[in-house]
C-alpha cells in the first residue's frame, strides 16, 4: 500500500486517479507522497519515508528544490496543465485594464433603482469609455505554455504579438508559435509594445526582472501584465511608474498590499488557476506523475 498526504485541497477528479492501492493520510507523517498547490513548503520537515512532491500546479518557488534533491525527493510539477485558464485570466486582465467595466458595474450598481437610469447611463458612459486591444501591440516575455496560449490567442483578437524567451533562442521560438514575431533582444518588447505580459519563473535570475531601467524603456502608457509571479516585478518602480502614468495599467494576480493600494492597479487573489478544469487538469497529471514514480520509477516533469 502507498500512502500521500494533501498539503493543500486537491481535485477530487484527480485523486480518483489514484488506484486501490493508494490510500489517503491525515498527516505527511506516513506518506510516500506529498500533493501540494501554493502552501510554502520551506520551512517544513519533510519526514524520512517521502520519497516523491508533487505540485500541483507550474511554478516551483514554494518548494525548497535543493533541499529536498540533496535528501533524494523527486519534485514533480504540470506545466501546461493550467495553461488555458491562466490564459483565460491574461486576456481579461489586458480588456479590463482597456475598458472601464469594473467602473461601469460599479457606477450602475451604486444608482437608485429609477425610471430614469438608462437615460442617466446614456449621459454618465463617456467616463467609462476605453480602447480596444485590437491593432495593438502585445509583448510577451516567456514562451512556455502559458506564453505560447496568451500569443496563439492575442493574434486571434487582432494584436500583433512580439515574443522574447530569456532562455531560448529566436530559432527554438519559432517551432513554438508561428503566429507571433520572435525578437532576440527583449528591449524591442520595452520600445514598441502596449501592452507587456511577463511569463517565467521566479528564479534568482528572473527576481525583479522589471525594475526602474526596464520601465523606463518603455512606451509611456504601457499596459504590464504579471500572472507570473509578484517578485518578477520591483514593487518600488512600478508604484512611482504607476504614479507618474508611465504605466498606466499594472494587471497582477497577486495580493500584494503595496501594489493593491497604488493607483491604476487591478489585482485579483492568484485565480489564474482555479478553474475546475485547471485544477482538475493539475490534479490528474500530478497524481499520474507521483504513481508512476511510486509503481515504475519512472520520472517525468521532475
Ligand atoms: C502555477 O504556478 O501553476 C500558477 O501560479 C497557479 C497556481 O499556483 O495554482
Amino acid at each position: 500500500m502507498y500512502r500521500y498526504h494533501c498539503l493543500n485541497p486537491i481535485s477530487q477528479v484527480g485523486l480518483k486517479e489514484f488506484n486501490q492501492e493508494y490510500e489517503k493520510t491525515e498527516g505527511a507523517a506516513e506518506a510516500d507522497a506529498i500533493l501540494v498547490r501554493s502552501a510554502d513548503m520551506h520551512q517544513m520537515e519533510l519526514p524520512q519515508q517521502v520519497s516523491a512532491v508533487a505540485r500541483a500546479g507550474a511554478g516551483v518557488n514554494n518548494i525548497p528544490l535543493e533541499e529536498l534533491a540533496k535528501k533524494g525527493v523527486v519534485v514533480f510539477n504540470t506545466p501546461g496543465a493550467n495553461a488555458n485558464g491562466v490564459k483565460e485570466m491574461v486576456l481579461a486582465g489586458m480588456l479590463l485594464a482597456s475598458r472601464d467595466i469594473v467602473g461601469g458595474i460599479e457606477w450602475l450598481k451604486s444608482q437608485e433603482p429609477a425610471d430614469d437610469l438608462a437615460k442617466k447611463a446614456e449621459k454618465e458612459k463617456k467616463k467609462f469609455a476605453g480602447c480596444e486591444i485590437s491593432g495593438k501591440k502585445l509583448g510577451i516575455i516567456g514562451l512556455g505554455a502559458i506564453g505560447v496560449k496568451v500569443a496563439n490567442a492575442a493574434v486571434h483578437l487582432g494584436m500583433e504579438v512580439y515574443g522574447y524567451d530569456p532562455f531560448i533562442s529566436v530559432d527554438a521560438a519559432w517551432s513554438l508559435s508561428r503566429n507571433i514575431h520572435h525578437i532576440n533582444e527583449v528591449s524591442e518588447i520595452y520600445r514598441d509594445c502596449d501592452y507587456i505580459t511577463i511569463h517565467v519563473p521566479l528564479l534568482e535570475s528572473t527576481k525583479k526582472m522589471i525594475g526602474r531601467e526596464e520601465i523606463a524603456q518603455m512606451k509611456d502608457g504601457v499596459v504590464l501584465l504579471n500572472f507570473a509571479r509578484d517578485l518578477l516585478v520591483d514593487e518600488e518602480a512600478l508604484c512611482k511608474a504607476l504614479e507618474e502614468g508611465k504605466v498606466k495599467k499594472y494587471v497582477t494576480d497577486f495580493a500584494n498590499p503595496v501594489v493593491a493600494n497604488a493607483p491604476n492597479t487591478l489585482v485579483t487573489p492568484h485565480l489564474g488557476a482555479s478553474t475546475e478544469e485547471s485544477e482538475d487538469n493539475c490534479a490528474v497529471m500530478a497524481v499520474q506523475q507521483v504513481m508512476d514514480y511510486l509503481e515504475n520509477g519512472n520520472i517525468k516533469n521532475s
